[in-house]
């Protein structure tokens, strides 16, 4: 059975090494990137290196709900099949910035283009997982979330009351868990799984925008206690591939074991608002809308 897996980021980082591990066991990898030369030279390389052809990249800026449409229809174009989506592309912005669509950066990309590309594909996986049973959403955050300790600010998720990095950070982070939660209570009992992790600290290229002190400091920070990528990639390729976790859904992860969130992320009548906010801010039907009775509401 050739399973296909779909995955963010993955021209660097933690969702490179995750992309390279799972190119070696044969399985299609579908590599997004939002540089068309970086995702040539990473597929190309994989290809290489892993003695497998079936690497394909396809190109989108995930901050633009434009772009995550299209990489959507370039999916549905290309393939017919989608055993596992990993969102992983992530960033931590020191400057408050918007998206060409006006909304501030983190929560655009960390948050909404995990939400959005995951309901754009979510028939794929449906359809894919009516024939496996076993189709799976692996999202990444981060224990950065735990910085959200008072809940989640629903009247400024745009952070423009005193923005910080670390503030727009968590809450895109809490938003990953909170969104995942949410979306394993819609999928149960249907044949796609939803999970969300933390790689750990991990020494990527993920502190790329810092500059100044910031920069030296979290250089040297990083150099002496973050992990390599190809460690940080392990609770990913665990939940994406592993037959232990296997129907397992809604559950949050560090070093593929389970860990508990934060009080934050659990907080129900919260995932349920994000949910819906997150639709109005993408313009997304409801894919995957349940009855009052389901959700306990
Ligand atoms: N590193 C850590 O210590 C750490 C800790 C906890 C959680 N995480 C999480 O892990 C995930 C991956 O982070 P990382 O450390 O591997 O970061 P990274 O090394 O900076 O890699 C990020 C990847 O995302 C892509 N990307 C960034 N912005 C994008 C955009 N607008 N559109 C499309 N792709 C975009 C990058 O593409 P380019 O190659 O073009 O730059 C790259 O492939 C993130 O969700 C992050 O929050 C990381």
């Amino acid at each position: 059975m050739d399973r296909h897996y779909l995955i963010t980021g993955a021209t660097d980082g933690i969702g490179k090494a995750t992309a390279q591990a799972i190119a070696k066991s044969g399985a299609t990898v579908v590599l997004v990137g939002r540089n068309p030369d970086k995702i040539n030279t990473v597929v190309d390389q994989f290809k290489s290196d892993t003695y497998n052809k079936n690497i394909h990249g396809l190109c989108a800026d995930l901050s633009s709900q434009a772009q995550i449409r299209q990489l959507a229809d370039d999916y549905h174009t290309q393939f017919n099949r989608l055993d596992v989506l990993i969102n992983n592309a992530g960033g931590y912005f020191y400057q408050r910035q918007e998206s060409v669509d006006g909304i501030e950066l983190t929560f655009a990309l960390n948050h909404l283009a995990y939400f959005m590309l995951t309901g754009l594909l979510i028939d794929m996986l449906m359809m894919t997982g009516q024939t496996t049973g076993d189709a799976r959403i692996v999202n990444v955050s981060s224990e950065a979330h735990r910085y959200k300790r008072k809940g989640i600010p629903f009247d400024d998720l745009q952070t423009i009351n005193k923005y910080n990095a670390m503030k727009a950070y968590s809450l895109s982070k809490v938003a990953n868990i909170m969104f995942t939660y949410e979306l394993a209570r819609r999928l149960e009992g249907k044949p796609v799984t939803a999970n969300v992790l933390h790689p750990g600290f991990v020494r990527t290229g993920f502190t790329r925008n810092a500059h100044g002190v910031s920069q030296t400091i979290f250089s040297m920070i990083a150099r002496f206690f973050a992990q390599s990528a190809e460690n940080g990639a392990k609770t990913s390729i665990y939940l994406a591939t592993s037959d232990d976790v296997r129907g397992q859904s809604g559950q949050y992860y560090g070093k593929s074991k389970l860990v508990d969130s934060s009080e934050t992320s659990l907080e129900l009548e919260a995932q349920q608002r994000l949910w819906d906010i997150s639709l109005q801010m993408t313009g997304l039907e409801d894919f995957l809308s349940v009855d009052a009775d389901a959700t306990g509401v």
